[in-house]
């Protein structure tokens, strides 16, 4: 099931039973902070067939059978907050972590679960409804769409860290409590952070302990959900209870536009210049997206090119440029 198909409502083919609404919350709390402010909405998701342990045993097992291992993640559980988001063990054990979570001391993540025409109906169906409550057609801007599943042991804790995509979380099973930051706070998250960031280097928020007075704390309970905006830097500290959670994300153009902003200005920065943040000046926007445009695929073909298929451009041109520099150094100096 390809994103395409997603973003094409009636083109997913299941038989499986969904309530007619599954988000209740009020329209205004959408419209007024989708993507600018993180809000708690609720959900009837708690106690449906899809999210049982039996049931989720089975999706891993269809995602490995279908030769994409690297769509399931697994962590170690009861890390400290400050651990950094690329931590990778093996997959072997990786089913046997879900089916016995409740004593395996393990966080689970399983990607783009769509590729399982139920799952796919679910993801099809909540879109349709943000596009309701938001009151925007939030398909014709996406340029990715996924659904992930979270399944993590008793008093897991998932760190500190900032994500590209926006977010909907739906808590269906046992508790968190979910701290997060304002992205817009540049106490918490700096320009040169978020410029790193989408030049690659996904770790690079520093959790700050002086910083947590500052969180919104949410807890989340079974039929309980969460908003982040676009870079709204996160951690979460799971319940004494296994829990399942199920993340809606996606990725909308104007967002990707300035994601080149941001790395147009990582290289301004490291030429000795004091960038202009993004929203500052149009016309400066404009000139660093049509520039970096110039080098970013035409039709990306995964989530990783939409974001970063022109910086890896610059940086393999930057490379052979140094090399050069270095052969006409050594010859100048020969
Ligand atoms: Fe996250």
């Amino acid at each position: 099931m390809s994103t395409d198909n997603l973003l094409k409502p009636g083109s997913i083919k299941s038989d499986l039973k969904l309530s007619k609404q599954i988000i209740q919350s009020d329209v205004s709390t959408f419209q007024e902070n989708f993507n600018c402010s993180h809000f708690k909405f609720s959900h009837n998701l708690a106690g449906h067939p899809l999210f049982e342990i039996p049931r989720l045993v089975d999706l891993a097992n269809t995602i490995l059978s279908q030769g994409r291992t690297d769509k399931i993640q697994s962590y170690t559980s009861r890390v400290p907050i400050q651990q950094k988001w690329n931590h990778r063990p093996g997959i072997n054990e990786i089913t046997e972590a879900i089916a016995h979570i409740e004593e395996s001391d393990s966080w689970v993540m399983l990607e783009d679960v769509q590729v399982d025409p139920e799952y796919a109906a679910l993801l099809n169906q909540i879109i349709t409804e943000l596009e309701d409550l938001i009151g925007k057609p939030l398909r014709q801007e996406m340029t990715w769409l996924g659904a992930y599943i979270f399944i993590a042991s008793p008093n897991s804790i998932t760190p500190y860290h900032i994500d590209s995509e926006l977010n909907f979380l739906f808590q269906i099973q046992g508790e968190k409590d979910m701290s997060l930051f304002n992205q817009n706070d540049r106490s918490i998250l700096s320009e040169e952070e978020i410029e790193k960031f989408y030049i690659g280097d996904l770790n690079v928020a520093n959790y700050r302990e002086e910083n947590q007075s500052k969180a919104s704390v949410y807890h989340l309970e079974p039929g309980k959900g969460v908003h982040h905006p676009i870079l709204a830097p996160h951690w979460a500290k799971n319940g004494n209870n296994v829990s399942v959670a199920l993340s809606v994300l996606f990725y909308l153009r104007p967002y990707d536009l300035k994601a080149r902003v941001y790395q147009v200005n990582s290289y301004l920065r490291k030429l000795g210049f004091k960038p202009t943040p993004p929203g500052k000046s149009a016309l400066r926007d404009r000139i660093k997206i049509f520039a970096l445009g110039l080098l970013c695929d035409r039709r990306p073909k995964s989530k990783f090119a939409i974001l970063r298929s022109g910086i890896l451009r610059v940086k393999s041109i930057e490379r052979r440029l140094n090399q050069f520099i270095k052969k006409i150094s050594i010859f100048s100096n020969g």
